[in-house]
């Protein structure tokens, strides 16, 4: 079964069609890349996928279930045991590193306080922050706030991970060491991962599919060896770059 299947999603904004009839079935427990320019419809694609925007045509099923189909949201994003991780990370100032991990588990659990402090504990390890568990956001640097983010999005198990162009905004460096720690969490926390950018290189580094869009439209999906050596032409003059 797939993680995400899509059938006929279209969606426009003030009459300019963003999404034209994508039909796509994302592998379970894969990392999947969302590539494509600026524009090209991207973000909206993984709005739709958390039930944030609701699709004009077409159905998206999430793990088998039904969760949006023509013009309506049949499951609100809380339900869809999805994690999102946009661009602004959104992490609560006023809360700790711990406290921001932890509060998911608060609010969606009714779990004991010593099970929630594994389970933060097991995070902060695997991501090498626990020396800052006890600091602020505002303390930590932009690639430290990223791991909380999905440190803090991890920790709920969702089945599915929706990233956003992470990493756009880290040091070329950072990015290399954080690309190392996100490359293998398909594997560590058996979850499905679609993460979109519009970096190819960072495609290839970390994802098992690639599906190129541009203009709404998907143009050509496969493994980084399939995209490398595609024989599509807008494909090879997008990787060129
Ligand atoms: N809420 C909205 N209202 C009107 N137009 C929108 C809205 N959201 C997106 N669009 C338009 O839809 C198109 C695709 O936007 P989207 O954000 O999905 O692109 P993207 O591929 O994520 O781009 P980027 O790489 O710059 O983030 C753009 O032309 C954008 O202006
Ligand atoms: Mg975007």
């Amino acid at each position: 079964m797939s993680i995400v299947s899509l059938r006929q999603i279209s969606k426009s904004f003030s009459h300019a069609t963003v999404l034209n009839k994508i039909d796509l079935d994302l592998t379970k427990g894969a990392f999947t890349a969302i590539l494509g320019s600026s524009g090209s419809g991207k973000t909206t694609l993984l709005r739709l996928i958390a039930g944030l925007e609701k699709p004009d045509t077409g159905t998206i099923h999430i793990n088998g279930r039904l969760v949006s189909n023509e013009n309506r949201i049949l499951v609100p994003p809380a339900q869809r045991e999805t994690g999102f991780i946009f661009q602004d990370l959104a992490l609560w100032p006023h809360l700790t590193v711990y406290e921001n991990i932890a509060l998911g588990l608060r609010i969606k659990t009714d779990r004991q306080e010593a099970d929630i402090a594994a389970a933060i504990g097991k995070m902060l390890e695997f991501f090498g922050i626990a020396e800052h568990q006890h600091k602020y956001p505002g303390q930590l640097s932009g690639g430290q706030q990223q791991l909380v983010a999905i440190a803090r999005s991890l920790v709920l198990e969702p089945k599915l991970l929706l990233m956003d162009e992470p990493l756009a905004n880290l040091d070329v460096k950072l990015k290399a060491k954080i690309r190392r720690q996100i490359k293998n969490l398909t594997r560590q926390f058996s979850v499905s991962i679609i993460y979109v950018t519009h970096d190819h290189h960072e495609a290839f580094n970390l994802a098992d599919e690639i599906v190129v869009i541009d203009s709404g439209s998907v143009i050509e999906r496969g493994t980084p060896e399939d995209i490398k050596n595609s024989q599509n032409t807008f494909v090879r003059e997008f990787i060129e770059v």
